[in-house]
């Protein structure tokens, strides 16, 4: 089959699972798009899991625990049934071995809600098979984008590829005030600081340039865009973008278009923007 699209999501707070947003409406537009085109699975790059040395690591734990939530209800998300796909899991190993990365299964990894907070958004009747990919804890730009490239065929597979990261993501710069004492995740009482005003927009132009070769240098050196630092104080958040980078970065990849589908500001300074590469009718047409 055609390579599926690939979603790069800005996943924000923890509170962008209690509240209702325009990310969260595509994210359920996704998965409803992802299930009607009868994905068999979902492969995911977070951005809290790295390995604890110089290495990658697929989740494989066949009962993964939910670690905790702040800002947000049990109710909305301690009975969701995480479905790990520990047969994927490894065969994720094989390519990423196969490609020369230090690869391993990780059996004993539970989730966080940097995936399973898309998860449960995406898929509100039922978790997909799911595997999850860890970040090597050097976080260099083209390590990922090569983790990316090394996954891809599953996107001729029948997988859905994703990285959940965030376009403009400091919470060193966030204004936590309206969040901690009223719970309001949304409230702009002043502007967003042009440094991340700047950095969103730059983040959109190298997207909205859509897939291909190109995609993955425009990726890898966002991480030199003078407003980096400001933008993102540490480097875990921006991987996942390098990650899909590499999965929606092949020569086949080009022209495939970019689209930023929707975003929400939270906390003045964080920007979610969400977007897709890629698109499930050029994957059906080809299917046909
Ligand atoms: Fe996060």
């Amino acid at each position: 089959m055609a390579p599926t699209p690939v979603h790069f999501f800005s996943h924000g707070s923890t509170m962008m699972l209690g509240e209702e947003s325009q990310s969260a409406d595509y994210w359920k537009k996704c998965g409803d798009e992802a299930l009607a085109n009868g994905i068999k699975g979902v492969v995911i790059m977070g951005a809290h899991w790295a390995s604890n040395d110089d290495a990658i690591e697929v989740a494989t734990n066949p009962e993964p625990q939910k670690s905790p939530v702040a800002y947000v209800h049990p109710s909305k998300y301690k009975d969701y049934a995480l479905k790990p796909d520990v047969a994927t899991g490894h065969r994720c190993v094989d390519l990423l071995s196969a490609a020369g990365f230090n690869a391993r299964a990780n059996p004993g990894f539970n989730w966080i809600h940097d995936t399973y907070l898309i998860l449960i958004r995406m898929f509100p009747g039922g978790c997909p098979p799911t595997t999850i990919v860890s970040m090597n804890p050097r976080y260099d730009p083209h390590y990922h984008m090569r983790v990316g490239a090394a996954l891809r065929p599953l996107r001729e597979q029948g997988y859905l590829l994703l990285g959940s990261g965030g376009a403009v993501h400091n919470l060193y710069r966030n204004v936590w005030d309206p969040m901690i004492k009223y719970g309001d995740n949304f409230a702009q009482t002043t502007p967003p600081g042009p440094w991340a005003l700047e950095f969103r927009q730059s983040v959109e132009d190298v997207l909205s340039r859509g897939g291909g070769p190109g995609l993955r240098r425009r990726v890898t050196r966002l991480m030199k865009h003078p407003l980096f630092r400001d933008a993102h104080a540490t480097d875990d958040h921006f991987m996942a973008l390098c990650f899909v980078s590499g999965a929606v970065g092949a020569l086949e990849d080009q022209g495939q278009p970019g689209v930023l589908a929707a975003e929400d500001w939270e906390l003045t300074n964080m920007c979610n923007s969400q977007f897709t590469i890629g698109t499930w009718s050029a994957s059906s047409t080809t299917v046909r």
